[in-house]
């Protein structure tokens, strides 16, 4: 039987951060050592394109995902690994799927609503201000990458399961239309461990509010970032929930079962916050600290390094996408 397709894609948007780490990479990581699955990963560069206009920023966080990938696991031998703007198919499928995707399943899509909601908010007269199209059709360039590939399963967070939704009825509506099967159905494969990751304040981990852990800072820099969580004023001696603490939340992401468990039992004990946070700090930085030097080894080297692996996974993946195309461009009758 043919190995059912794997393909996830990151948007790099900035540094990666712990959130990233927990809700993205690190699972796309696992899954690619299963046996029966191909995965293709790729930084989704034209993606960032509908926020990102700085060049430099856009290449330097392109690299920057290539580079975490690899450092926390990845084996560019087992996973084709590729940027988004080196498959010309994606953009060619993009406008094919963009004549099968009704504008009001745009409409609804939770990037662009979030767009109009806020623009609701601030009493602006025009609801599509700041919105290009790129953001507005975000969801059917997503559709391209997915089906392209011939995806079966698509490791994502929360947020994106509706993109992988109108990925598949996109895919309906077309194999519907030729009556043929041109496109596999592509189905999320949702990380329930990292559903919601807290940051310094206590709010979701996100870029957008200011309160990440990155990944890769220095090791004084993680420490310092620790220290700086947000906890209630309770004093040492005094028992402590840890259900509702982010340091607690934060540690048994990257912990064993078992350390997880004796840090319940101090936090019920009443563990000080001071010792509380040394101790995330900790295991922190066991975490990361092997991660992070080989991380800055990738950038440093000139990034000769990551820019081969990038270019052997263009092949690659173009030639599962043309023999896509080859299909998609018969049955719509442009052969
Ligand atoms: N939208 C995803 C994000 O914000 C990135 C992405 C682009 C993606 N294309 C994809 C994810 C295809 C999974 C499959 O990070």
């Amino acid at each position: 039987m043919a190995q059912q397709v794997i393909l996830t894609g990151i948007k790099p948007t900035g540094m990666p951060h712990l959130g990233n780490l927990v809700g993205a990479i690190q699972p796309s990581v696992d899954l690619s050592y299963s046996q029966d699955k191909q995965a293709f990963y790729f930084i989704a560069d034209y993606h960032a394109l509908t926020g990102l206009k700085d060049a430099k920023e856009l290449s330097q966080y392109s690299r920057q995902i290539a580079a975490a990938w690899i450092a926390l696991g990845l084996d560019p031998e087992r996973v084709v690994l590729y940027r988004q703007s080196d498959i010309p198919e994606v953009f060619e499928l993009n406008w094919i799927l963009a004549c099968f995707a009704p504008k009001g399943l745009m409409n609804r899509a939770h990037a662009y609503k979030a767009s109009v909601q806020k623009n609701q908010e601030n009493e602006e007269s025009d609801l599509d201000a700041g919105v290009n199209m790129g953001l507005y059709t975000y969801p059917i360039l997503m559709a391209a990458d997915i089906l392209l590939m011939q995806t079966r399963w698509v490791p994502v967070g929360g947020d994106q399961v509706q993109h992988i939704e109108i990925a598949r009825d996109v895919a309906q509506y077309f194999n519907r239309q030729y009556q043929r099967e041109v496109f596999t159905l592509p189905e999320a494969l949702i990380d329930e461990a990292g559903a919601v990751i807290p940051g310094l304040d206590g709010r979701k981990m996100s870029k957008s509010y200011g309160n990440t852990i990155p990944i890769f800072a220095p090791a004084t820099t993680l420490q310092k970032l620790v220290m700086r969580i947000a906890t209630d004023s309770s004093r040492p001696g005094e028992p402590k929930d840890p259900d509702k603490s982010t340091v607690f939340q934060l540690y048994r992401l990257v912990a064993t079962e078992a350390e997880t468990e004796a840090y319940r039992q101090a936090f019920l004990a009443g563990i000080a916050w001071k010792e509380a946070k040394d101790q995330l700090y900790e295991v922190l930085n066991r975490k990361l600290s092997g991660p992070r030097e080989r991380y800055h080894a990738l950038l440093d080297d000139g990034a000769e390094t990551l820019d081969r692996i990038l270019v052997e996974g263009a092949p690659k993946a173009r030639a599962v996408a043309q023999a896509t195309m080859k299909k998609v461009r018969k049955a719509i009758g442009v052969e």
